[in-house]
């Protein structure tokens, strides 16, 4: 499974690629207001931060604007991808864009049947939002398995990018799945990495390497 981050905060993007684990990033409107950062400036340097897909969403409504700013953002960047609404217009541009060789992430994705519209417009990703989903009485991984079988069933090539993930059980439950990518915020990224035995552990073979009171030598 592919592990992308979801923030627009350079520094955090930079740590988490200095892990080696990282295979892309998402960002979206709100993240870049987060950021207080110029829109095309900071998705530049995001693009030269990573070598996957870096999503910049289109802000406008109707196709033809929306084919319009992506002619923009697709000139940043080889490793933009276009984020776009999973409405007609959206998938519209989608067909569009993927016709020509453009990478398109579709978000906003709440059910099983726009996951299937976002596959026949021929979207490189689409991004299921299973935290919303879940905050609304939902239940986001039944969302992620519908999905999974439906892209099964028709070998589509679409890859299912499990967005709005809020906690490690999210990207658990993902990976047995079958998920493609999941896209998550840093610190859930960094949560992946502990346990309570490993933390324990690090800290009984300590105290006792400090007993023997010797070091590895190093050069
Ligand atoms: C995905 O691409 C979105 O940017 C994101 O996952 C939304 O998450 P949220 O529901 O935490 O805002």
């Amino acid at each position: 499974m592919k592990f992308f981050v979801d923030t627009a905060d350079i520094a955090d993007i930079k740590e988490m690629a200095e892990t080696g684990l990282l295979d892309g990033v998402t960002t979206n409107p709100s993240l870049i207001a987060k950021s207080g950062r110029d829109f095309m400036e900071v998705t530049r340097e995001i693009c030269g931060l990573v070598d996957g897909p870096v999503s910049a969403e289109v802000v406008a409504l109707d196709h033809a604007a929306m084919m319009k700013e992506a002619e923009t953002l697709r000139k940043i960047a080889d490793n933009v991808c276009i984020k776009v609404p999973l409405t007609i217009d959206g998938l519209k541009t989608c067909k569009a864009l993927t016709s020509d060789g453009t990478m398109v992430n579709v978000t906003l994705c709440f059910s099983a049947n726009q996951a299937l519209l976002a596959a026949k417009a021929g979207a490189t990703f689409v991004s299921p939002f299973v935290g919303r989903h879940d905050d609304n009485g939902f239940d986001g991984m039944e969302l992620i398995r519908d999905i999974r079988t439906i892209y099964d069933n028709y070998l589509f090539d679409t890859e299912i990018l499990v967005a709005s993930v809020r906690h490690t059980n999210h990207v658990l439950q993902s990976a047995l799945i079958g998920a493609d990518v999941m896209t998550a915020p840093p610190k859930v990224i960094k949560d992946l990495f502990k346990h309570v035995l490993t933390e324990k552990g690090i800290d009984g073979f300590m105290a006792d390497w400090a007993k023997t009171g010797q070091s590895i030598p190093t050069s």
